[in-house]
């Protein structure tokens, strides 16, 4: 499938999954491949860390005040400058086609916004400072998520960019994150928290506008995570699922399947019989390795009917703008292989 069509196919992408497996490095590899594509990106933080701009080579964790990451010359900008100061364009007005924003959302943030909107300016930043929310979210459990979510929603409707990205926090965390909204709707009954839980369901349960990619790992445990985790968002949330991002795979290497003393002897050299022992066990070791993760991989296919997009253990521990290439190009290639049909499975599709 097409990588642009592919990305269309919903206007907000909720990069989710258990902690450490690779959100943070999905979300900026599917930015960058959108911005490739064509498309005009947003990426949503919501924990102020510095992964993403870090993947486009910057260090400053993001704030409020949205930046850009790629500009339309397709380079990096610094991530510590204002988009509206160094584009000449405000914050909220339209992304340029093949560039990515990005910014922060706390709950704080979202509480002064929805006030100000509501005509509650004067008042709000009064009683954001004054820790009213956190007398409020005592009160309505869930309230945070709803007004992060209802910003979220806001920018989706917004249409200031083709594809709003939500780097989600981790597993346990994102399945309250999501079903909040709908535990709201149930308990209000009227007023302007049942009208903010309301819009956040509708858009959680379009597939057109809000699709969550699970990221997992090549193991045992994160598969075993992700397969819940999948059938617990269709089942309480009812939100559609995207392909599973398989993250750090080790690639095959047949080479390993080669004896090494006879692999020396084709290049006119001689092992020792040590040497050639600690070669073979450390093949074995690595045959082993992929062999294990063979087997999850096929385990997930098995238990989660869900195309997976597979991308490289790069073994650097951190991920840059030469990692994030390495990334986005497997993503793509990943993404132009998915079955070329309308629409991922979605709803009732796991069962
Ligand atoms: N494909 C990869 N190859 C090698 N290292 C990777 C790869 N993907 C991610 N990493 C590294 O793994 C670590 C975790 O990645 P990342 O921060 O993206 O995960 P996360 O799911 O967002 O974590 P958290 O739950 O803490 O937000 C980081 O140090 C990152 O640089
Ligand atoms: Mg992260």
């Amino acid at each position: 499938m097409d990588v642009a069509s592919f990305l269309r196919q919903s206007s907000v992408l909720v990069v989710a999954g258990k902690g450490g497996v690779g959100k943070t490095t999905v979300t900026a590899a599917l930015a960058r491949a959108a911005a490739q594509a064509g498309l005009s990106v947003l990426v949503v933080d919501l924990e102020g860390k510095a992964g993403v701009p870090t993947a486009f080579g910057h260090d400053t964790a993001l704030e409020y005040d949205e930046v850009v990451l790629v500009d339309e010359t397709g380079t990096t900008r610094s991530a510590d400058r204002p988009a509206g100061r160094m584009a000449g364009t405000a914050a909220g007005e339209p992304i340029p086609p093949g560039t990515v924003r990005a910014r922060r959302i706390t709950p704080d943030d979202a509480l002064l916004e929805y006030l100000a909107d509501h005509g509650m300016r004067r008042i709000s930043k009064r009683l954001v400072s004054s820790g009213a929310l956190d007398v409020v979210s005592t009160a309505i459990p869930g309230i945070r998520d709803i007004l992060v979510l209802g910003k979220v929603k806001q920018i989706e409707r917004s249409q200031v960019a083709d594809l709003v990205l939500v780097d989600a926090p981790a597993t346990g965390h994102a399945m309250t994150f999501l079903s909040s909204a709908k535990g709201l709707l149930d308990a209000a009954r009227s007023g302007p928290v049942r009208a903010q839980a309301a819009d956040v369901v509708e858009l959680l349960s379009d597939p057109a506008r809000c699709q969550v990619v699970l990221v997992t790992l090549p193991e045992e445990m994160p598969v075993n995570e992700v397969v819940e985790a999948a059938y617990q968002l269709e089942d309480r949330i009812g939100v559609a699922l995207g392909p599973v991002v398989v993250n750090a795979c080790l690639a095959d290497r047949p080479a390993l399947r080669t004896d090494p003393s006879a692999a020396a002897a084709e290049v006119g050299a001689t092992l020792t019989t040590g040497q050639a022992a600690a070669l073979d066990a450390a093949a074995r070791f690595s045959l082993h390795r992929q062999a294990f993760q063979q087997e999850q991989l096929d385990r997930l296919a098995d238990e989660l009917p869900l195309p997976q997009l597979r991308l490289p253990d790069l073994v650097s521990g951190s991920i840059g703008p030469f990692e994030l290439d390495i990334l986005t190009t497997a993503l793509s290639h990943g993404i132009e292989h998915l079955p070329d049909v309308p629409g991922v499975p979605s709803g009732p599709g796991l069962r």
